[in-house]
């Protein structure tokens, strides 16, 4: 494919998206797999750009439009080419270039002249543009209306800079499998091997951060098992939980398996963790990751809103629940989510969240903990869940703060419930923790 490939499979992607697709789908049928892995790369960067900017794509283009359609492959064009003109070094001649040529192969000769004319618009009317997107909320922030309004509402300090930090490119982070290599001797390995410089950051012992990112495959030791992709946020949830030698674990939400690795490798003599999950899919990628890094679990596939199905009634001393959620606190990460969530499922995330807690409590022992984890920042998907189950088991459960240094470190101690990583602070990606424990004396 010429240069024009990545632009005509990233407007594909984004109009796919758009009207409903997720991003791998998208990109899949888009026809990504079949271009060179330069322009794979190229590709997948317009397509996140245009996806991360399209709130404030639309906005212009309703200033240089007579009629812009929404989710039609001209608009994801269009805002593959604002992205490159605003926000990337591609020479402009280049970009207006290849999206014409795209809107000529895709489309037809007349939309290729629109297309020239718009973006050749764009150019000479920037500051105009740029200034009139700054004046609405949802074009300054890029980001849809009632997510501004929920992350107002539960965050009235620090919404602006959640929006901010939804919009910036995240950087890679790794997590040394400390089994195999101490963390800092890995980085010395990474400096020697191609002077990528990384950043180990205070409080998270096995992390190290990289940015700007590089292909994973080009990561040294990483099909031998040395380290994995792991963001900061989300390493902070396994110290938490306390898993020691002896100790019968239950991961319950656990693929594709990134904190079920993690709990292996640093508590290497438990008993048992059972790692299960219901999509049959994602528990092949995670049998794939634990094969890479040499660890070994029990894995179950199972609906955790149903234990009678697979549990064998022995109790757990520890139980994680990485549940599923609105994932607004990874939004640098998965733009697509900007387009995909609706304001009504965050309801129905709690609801959901809620109802995994009430089902795998009695699987826990008198005096067992489970963390209850989500990488969202949501109120209602974290302390209101929190609050929720602690208000109808007022007798059995209690929370419990620790005083730990590396999330002290890294997150806002909540005053009612939990530990909040915000996005973007000391540049990790959003996750909630709350630990609760059984009280002692109850029936498991
Ligand atoms: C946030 S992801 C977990 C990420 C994982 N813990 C990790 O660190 O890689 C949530 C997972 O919950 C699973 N899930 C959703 N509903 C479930 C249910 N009722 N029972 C078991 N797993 C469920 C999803 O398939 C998904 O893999």
């Amino acid at each position: 494919m010429s240069g024009a490939g990545s632009r005509r499979v990233s407007a594909l992607a984004v109009c796919a998206v758009l009207q409903g697709r997720s991003y791998a789908r998208a990109l899949d049928d888009a026809g990504h797999a079949r271009l060179s892995r330069e322009r794979q790369a190229l590709a997948s960067e317009l397509a996140q750009g245009a996806l991360r900017w399209q709130h404030r794509h639309s906005e212009i283009l309703r200033h240089l439009m007579d009629r812009p359609r929404p989710a039609s492959q001209l608009n994801a064009l269009l805002s593959v080419g604002l992205f490159q003109l605003s926000r990337t070094r591609i020479p402009a001649h280049a970009a207006v270039h290849a999206c014409v040529a795209v809107a000529k192969e895709l489309l037809s000769p007349a939309v290729a002249r629109l297309v020239n004319a718009v973006l050749r618009r764009y150019l000479r009317e920037r500051s105009r543009l740029e200034a009139a997107a700054d004046r609405r909320l949802e074009s300054r922030f890029s980001h849809p209306g009632w997510m501004i309004q929920r992350f107002q509402a539960g965050w009235p300090g620090h919404w602006e800079s959640i929006l901010r930090a939804g919009n910036r490119k995240p950087p890679l982070w790794l997590r040394v499998n400390r089994a195999r290599l101490d963390p800092h001797a890995y980085r010395l390995r990474l400096l020697n091997a191609a002077a990528w410089s990384c950043g180990r950051p205070q409080g998270l012992p096995d992390g190290l951060r990289i940015d700007p990112p590089m292909p994973v495959s080009r990561l040294p030791g990483f099909s031998e098992g040395v380290v994995s992709v792991q963001d900061a946020g989300a390493q902070l949830a396994v110290p938490l939980l306390g898993a020691r030698p002896g100790m019968r674990v239950l991961d319950a939400c656990a693929a594709p398996g990134g904190k079920t690795a993690q709990l292996l490798e640093t508590c290497p003599g438990m008993m048992e963790l059972v790692a299960l999950d219901s999509d049959a899919g994602r528990l092949d990628r995670l049998k794939e990751n634990l094969d890479r890094l040499g660890l070994g679990a029990n894995v179950c596939l199972g609906d955790a809103l149903r234990p009678r199905e697979w549990w064998d009634g022995q109790p757990f001393d520890r139980i994680l629940v990485d549940a599923p959620c609105s994932a607004t606190g990874v939004i640098r990460r998965h733009p697509d989510i900007k387009h995909l969530r609706r304001s009504a499922d965050i309801p129905r995330f709690a609801r959901l969240q809620s109802r995994l807690l009430i089902s795998l409590w009695p699987l826990l022992k008198p005096g067992g903990r489970l963390l209850y984890s989500v990488c969202s920042v949501l109120p209602d998907e974290t302390v209101g869940v929190i609050e929720g189950f602690l208000r109808e088991n007022v007798a059995l459960a209690r929370e419990v703060r620790r005083s730990d240094r590396s999330s002290e470190a890294w997150t806002l101690p909540l005053s009612s419930h939990g530990y909040q990583v915000l996005p973007g602070s000391r540049c990790a990606d959003g996750h909630f923790n709350a630990l609760l424990e059984k009280t002692a004396g109850t029936k498991a």
